[in-house]
């Protein structure tokens, strides 16, 4: 039987199938170019391939969209043959495959989990848990998944600087930021190629405040990240913007944001930072208003398909269009709440825990009801990583919670969260900016 670069069999009778299968792998590693191309090229030259239908589910599963998660199944439908003849691993793969594109998010990471017990070199059912890690919050196995399997890889496994970059972003995800930085530099070094690693060293700086060092970090590795094929640049670029922002510099981050943000409306991860980064323009008193009517038209055109499938897709959804006055679609968007609340699947959970909360805190927010915008979002904040993403995005909830507390005339409340990161972030310019504003009530009207 033949193995693939980790030394797993896999089910195929065409080895040159087995080229474009590791083609794929790499793209799927460094994010750079299209992973399913190469994925279909090999099912082109070996029908049989059995592992490529279920990578191609698992990539598709991760893109975390609803229309994404049909195409996953389609996936599995296709290869269902394949499937039936492969590896005890490839079946499991696609049974881990069938249940996320089913909605068992929680299942699903444990079935790779069980999967990466017998093979902790199985990179793709590594990195397909480590991203559904990331959608479902959960530190803990951000880092510890990683850890898990590290002491079956060396540097001389293909694709060793990865498995770094992912305990990079696991470690930084549990605060622990000089481990962070060890390993995300580690893999930078190893791979030269790796984006996943200099986000998570980049987090780390967003952590604490290192903003110089951070667009220093990012202007020294933009080879590996800023690249016309790096399906993961929008979300490094965010980061740079989101540098600017502490430095109040809103023109570089505007930039970035028509550059990187403004076009990828099709895409919900990319929706989301585009959503994000407005939505703290305006936090500050920038303008945006036509921009976030453009992002808000990338939701509504994804509303009928997508809405209630993800809560912290939702969310961004709902800033959208309360910060672009789009009532129509905001009375959709919580009918589609409600029925996300009584489906079967991990997201009815999320979407009760903190979706439903942050969702009308939004709303409150731009319709000024701010006293309870406060109220809503200093309920659902500390419990809000069961609806996934990281601290640097959940940040949103801190600093609009600090805000609409300012703007409640809640100045005790609004300094209560500003201290924090006064403290976590001492070099950053942003906390005092933002108490300074909380301390000049007579200001707070203009902004
Ligand atoms: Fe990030």
């Amino acid at each position: 039987m033949h193995q693939d670069a980790r030394g797993h069999a896999v089910a195929l009778s065409n080895p040159a199938a087995l080229d474009a299968y590791e083609r794929a792998l790499y793209a799927l590693q460094t994010y750079r170019g299209d992973p399913l191309a190469p994925l279909d090229e090999a099912i082109g030259l070996d029908a049989g391939f059995a592992a490529s239908y279920a990578t191609k589910a698992l990539i598709l599963a991760t893109f975390f969209e609803r229309r994404f998660m049909r195409d996953a199944l389609a996936a599995l439908d296709q290869g269902r043959d394949a499937l039936a003849r492969g590896t005890q691993r490839e079946q499991a793969l696609a049974a881990a495959a069938r249940r996320i594109a089913e909605g068992a998010w929680h299942e699903g990471a444990r079935m790779l989990d069980r999967i990466l017990a017998e093979h902790p070199r199985d990179i793709v059912a590594l990195q397909a848990a480590h991203l559904m890690d990331f959608y479902r919050g959960d530190a803990l196995n951000l880092r510890n998944r990683v850890s898990r399997v590290l002491p079956s890889w060396s540097a001389s496994v293909p694709g060793y600087a990865y498995v770094l970059g992912m305990h990079a972003f696991g470690f930084e995800e549990c605060n622990q930021y000089p481990e962070a930085e060890r390993a995300g530099r580690r893999a930078v070094a190893l791979s030269e190629d790796d984006a996943w690693a200099v986000h998570a060293v980049a987090h780390v700086m967003e952590m604490q405040g290192r903003i110089e060092e951070g667009i220093d970090w990012y202007r020294e590795t933009r080879h590996v990240w800023a690249g016309g094929d790096n399906g993961f640049a929008f979300h490094n670029a965010w980061h740079v913007a989101l540098f600017h922002m502490d430095r109040a510099e809103y023109v570089p981050a505007l930039e970035i944001f028509d550059a990187r943000l403004a076009g990828g409306g099709e895409m919900a991860l990319v929706r989301v930072d585009a959503t994000a980064l407005l939505w703290r323009l305006r936090l500050e008193g920038v303008d945006v208003s036509a921009r976030f009517g453009a992002v808000a038209d990338g939701w509504e055109r994804a509303l009928e398909d997508e809405s209630g499938f993800y809560a912290f897709n939702d969310f961004h959804a709902a800033m959208a269009f309360a910060a672009a006055g789009r009532r129509e679609a905001l009375t959709r968007l919580r009918l589609a709440l409600a029925r996300a609340t009584s489906r079967a699947g991990s997201n009815a959970e999320m979407t009760l825990a903190v979706g439903l909360g942050v969702c009308e805190a939004a709303i409150d927010f731009c319709e000024e009801r701010f006293a309870a915008a406060a109220e809503k979002l200093a309920g659902v904040r500390d419990v809000a990583n069961r609806f996934g993403g990281s601290h640097a995005q959940r940040d949103l909830l801190t600093l609009t919670l600090i805000e609409a507390a300012r703007r409640a005339g809640l100045p005790r409340l609004a300094r209560h969260y500003a201290a924090e990161r006064l403290v976590h972030k001492p070099a950053s310019a942003w906390g005092r900016r933002l108490v300074e504003r909380i301390d000049a009530p007579q200001a707070r009207r203009a902004a």
